[in-house]
């Protein structure tokens, strides 16, 4: 095991990064609830795919969404990003649909070999009972609605929703023309003045940066809400 995973070493960086990250963050946003935000940051700091400024201006977008929001997210993994916009959201009537395949596939080439060698260290078939577990050790099992899909197929399940979502974050199929198809199937649920977001801009996911960019020229977006990291968010 390499010394940055003895569970020592671990748990002083994560210390070090997340106390780093919210001293700036209490700075920027005192009226947010850091201390939720550093409960699930420490759940996942074995297996996460994010960073701390991504991690937490999700969790940020969520928390500035009004109460009882509707959420979708379109490749949820183990639900990691999921749970941090959970944490961010108030009311009894917060959901988010958390759609994927759960079986990590992929059209984007180094995605696909990545998930294979991840699911076999998992040992697992899905990661649904992975995503189902977290939410549940986090007492948010009531907020997710697990959408068992593929993203297209759940855009026309789900199309009831139109209109009526109040924040989109996609972060599924990183290929240019499966972003690009998820942008236009997803960007009609978002109420007028809601957001939509995406990972991976601007990161060697090239085919992200071209979709968004070429949407944006569009006139897709009526404004850049914020960016962080490799996330950037969007007001429709
Ligand atoms: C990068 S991971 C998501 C990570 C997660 N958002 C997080 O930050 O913790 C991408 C996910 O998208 C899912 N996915 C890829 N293509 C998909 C498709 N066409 N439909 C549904 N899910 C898809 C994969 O199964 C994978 O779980």
């Amino acid at each position: 095991m390499a010394f940055k995973h003895w569970p020592l070493v671990r748990d002083v960086r994560f210390a070090q990064k997340c106390g780093r990250f919210l001293r700036g963050a209490r700075k920027r946003r005192p009226d947010l609830n850091w201390d939720e935000f550093r409960r699930i940051a420490r759940h996942f700091k074995t297996d996460d795919m994010g960073s701390f400024p991504e991690r937490g201006y999700l969790f940020q977008l969520a928390s500035d969404l009004p109460a009882d929001a509707k959420v979708v997210e379109v490749g949820s993994w183990m639900g990691a990003s999921t749970c941090f916009i959970a944490g961010g959201l108030k009311g009894e009537k917060a959901r988010i649909y958390a759609v994927d395949n759960f079986a990590g596939l992929s059209t984007c080439g180094e995605d696909a070999a990545w998930y294979n060698r991840h699911f076999q260290k998992l040992g697992a078939t899905s990661t649904l009972e992975i995503f189902r577990k977290n939410f549940a050790d986090l007492g948010f099992a009531t907020r997710a609605e697990p959408v068992v899909s593929d993203s297209l197929a759940a855009a026309q399940s789900l199309a009831a929703l139109r209109g009526a979502i109040d924040f989109v974050f996609i972060d599924g199929d990183h290929s240019y023309d499966a972003c690009k198809a998820d942008l236009l199937a997803w960007s009609p649920f978002v109420k007028r003045g809601g957001v939509i977001a995406f990972h991976d801009f601007g990161s060697r996911a090239d085919g992200v940066t071209r979709a968004i960019f070429e949407q944006t020229r569009a006139g897709r977006f009526t404004e850049i809400v914020g960016v962080a990291n490799t996330i950037i968010a969007f007001r429709i």
